[in-house]
């Protein structure tokens, strides 16, 4: 296993789901983590998972869809471990399940708000201090297959994941140069409360979600979470501007 000893990470919506299992994965892997959140309950239970197994963690709460929280969290990070090595920007809502002319404008413009500018407002806040290290950073963007492709009844949320790749792929240029490495992750369904959520919208949508899966599975939010790690390894250095189908071959055929 990569060693990100004498690293810190920082992991937005890690009090539930894929955050958790990123937060606790990278904790084995010898990190600091940051484990930031708005479900202070949720958040502190990934910090006590962590220590208890022998981990180094800290909850700090964040809103990302505000600017000024993004900054703080990054601010509050360095006060309490002094360095941002990886910024993972993975806190996301799923939004209303409805076709496009059924959505409304609020429910549009929070999608927006949290899932890109979430990952905006994290960015810069990450990207500002790493380019005070010469050593750079790591920043994982969580996107989806929904970024990939078109996804009936969740237009808001598929476009705010385009978007995701769209800001990881242009941080990944404007920073090349100074070693800042970003890219972003793409699962198709895993298994969380955010799917959950899907799954109880109709009777049979469970099976219908695995059907067009050629695995047959959603994905395990550990395995999304080894998938953020490799990308993060000093190993990988040559990886910049990625987004990584992490879909049980979905989008191979
Ligand atoms: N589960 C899936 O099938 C799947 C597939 C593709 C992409 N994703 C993406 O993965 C990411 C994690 O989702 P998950 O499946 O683990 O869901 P989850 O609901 O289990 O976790 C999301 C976390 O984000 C937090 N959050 C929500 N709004 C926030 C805000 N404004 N500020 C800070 N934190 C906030 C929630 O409190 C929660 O702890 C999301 O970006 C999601 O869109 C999930």
């Amino acid at each position: 296993m990569t060693s990100f000893q004498n690293q810190v990470a920082v992991i937005t919506g890690a009090g539930s789901g894929i955050g958790r299992a990123t937060a606790i994965a990278f904790a084995q892997a010898g990190a600091n983590v940051v484990v930031s959140d708005i479900n202070d309950a949720g958040g502190q239970a990934t910090v006590d998972q962590i220590k208890q197994a022998g981990g180094e963690a800290t909850y700090i709460r964040c809103d990302v869809g505000n600017p000024a929280d993004n900054q703080a969290l990054i601010n509050q990070t360095i006060a309490v471990y002094g360095r941002v090595d990886i910024g993972v920007n993975n806190a996301g809502i799923g939004g209303t399940f409805a076709r496009m002319a059924d959505q409304t404008e609020d429910d549009f413009n929070q999608m927006m708000a949290i899932n890109v500018g979430g990952v905006f407002y994290g960015m810069q806040a990450q990207i500002r201090h790493m380019l005070t290290q010469p050593e750079g950073g790591k920043i994982v963007n969580i996107s989806s297959i929904a970024g990939i492709r078109g996804m009936p009844m969740g237009g808001p949320y598929s476009a705010s994941k385009h978007a995701v790749i769209g800001l990881t792929k242009t941080a990944a240029l404007e920073y090349v140069r100074q070693n800042i490495r970003v890219n972003a992750v793409c699962p198709v369904y895993t298994h969380s409360a955010m799917v959950q959520g899907l799954i109880d919208t109709a009777p049979g949508m469970e099976e219908k979600m695995r059907r067009i899966i050629p695995m047959g599975r959603f994905g395990q939010p550990e395995e999304i979470a080894q998938t953020i790690l490799w990308l993060c390894a000093n190993e990988n250095a040559f990886c910049t501007g990625q987004a990584i189908q992490m879909d049980g071959g979905l989008t191979a055929g």
